[in-house]
């Protein structure tokens, strides 16, 4: 079964063609950075635009790349939740229009699933296991039954550590997109410049847990009171003692989780998954084996969206044409008690 992706939740419009969930025919990511850059983050309204300027030639590229045509192609799968409503809405509104004039079946499905999904692109990866899922909008650490089927264990209870790599990066304008940038200048400075706090979160029903927005304050706003006065305040080094705090936060949910669990698998997702010092922390984990998705396939793509879909389209299930957008999903963020 041949199935077309389409993804547009945030800054990236993208669309592929993978059949039978596994083998990618075709990956066109449209990347927005330079359009954004300037602002030091997404600007909404820019993405929205770029979206709906982009969305045909590439999905016409992907499928072209593929060797297809939408006639040739068994059905459509597009995000339509969670991310930016506007950014949403291209994706979505587009898919559902190719899908009805082609009398294509069309599935609409969880981002976040779909990150889940990108490990198991190049390889079978059998359930259950410990999901984490790591981006600019979202730390889930869960259990994973099936490619629809989560028990979300624990959660960020403000900020999510990708929003805080890339607010530090733009405070002190290390460049955009932060994430990347900070875990590139981290390998030249000392982790120990700073010690900064641990959130603390002690309370039952926070085991897994994670917040960053103490983090991101302390960085941000009270770095001399952190500081290791031995060290000069370097790029590289401010880099390095926030990234490994930011690393170390979710290494001791997610230590936990191993623990209570006993599962000793674990998938990762989400740009954030694609950090150095994550992926070196995780493989050292003793008696874990850690599955990370390429780079590539780390961050928002179309692949993942089709790889999923096809789940779906396999199981007969589609959705309406009426299915709406949604920029949040519900249980995948807790409120601060
Ligand atoms: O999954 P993604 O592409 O989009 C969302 O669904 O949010 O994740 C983007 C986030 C950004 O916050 C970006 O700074 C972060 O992932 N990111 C990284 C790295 N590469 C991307 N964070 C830390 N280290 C990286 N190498
Ligand atoms: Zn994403």
């Amino acid at each position: 079964m041949k199935v077309l992706g389409i993804e547009s939740s945030c800054d990236e419009t993208a669309a592929a063609v993978v059949i039978d969930g596994k083998t990618i025919c075709s990956s066109i990511v449209a990347t927005q950075i330079p359009f954004h850059e300037e602002y030091r983050g997404v600007v909404p309204e820019i993405a929205s635009r770029k979206h709906t300027e982009w969305i045909l030639p590439v999905v016409e590229k992907a499928l072209n790349e593929a060797g297809e045509t939408i006639q040739t192609i068994d059905g459509i799968a597009v995000t339509n939740r969670p991310g930016l409503m506007g950014s949403l809405l291209v994706g979505l509104t587009f898919g559902k229009a190719l899908a009805w004039s082609a009398q294509k079946p069309f599935i609409a499905v969880n981002h976040m699933l779909g990150h889940l999904y990108a490990a198991h692109l190049e390889q079978d990866i059998p359930y259950p296991y410990l999901g984490l899922l790591v981006s600019g909008g979202h730390a889930i650490i869960c259990k994973v039954y099936g490619f629809d089927s989560i028990e979300v264990l624990g959660a960020t209870i403000d900020d999510a550590p990708g929003e805080a790599f890339d607010k530090v990066a733009k405070f002190y304008n290390f460049g955009y997109p932060g994430g990347v940038i900070i875990d590139r200048l981290a390998k030249n400075g000392n982790p120990k410049a700073a010690n900064f706090p641990m959130p603390v979160l002690h309370e039952e029903g926070r085991r897994y847990d994670v917040s960053y927005s103490g983090l991101k304050t302390a960085v941000i706003n009270q770095i001399d009171r952190f500081w290791n006065p031995e060290f000069e305040k370097t790029p590289e080094n401010i880099a390095a003692a926030f990234q490994s705090r930011a690393v170390k936060i979710l290494m001791r949910a997610i230590k936990r989780a191993i623990e209570d669990t006993g599962l000793t698998t674990l998938v990762a997702g989400g740009g954030v998954a694609a950090n150095s010092l994550l992926r070196e922390q995780l493989a050292a984990e003793k008696n874990l084996k850690c599955i990370f998705p390429p780079l590539k396939y780390c961050t928002d793509n179309a692949a993942m969206i089709a790889g999923l879909g096809y789940h779906y389209l396999k199981r007969g299930e589609y959705s309406e044409l009426n299915c709406p957008a949604s920029a949040r999903v519900e249980g995948f963020k807790k409120k601060p008690r």
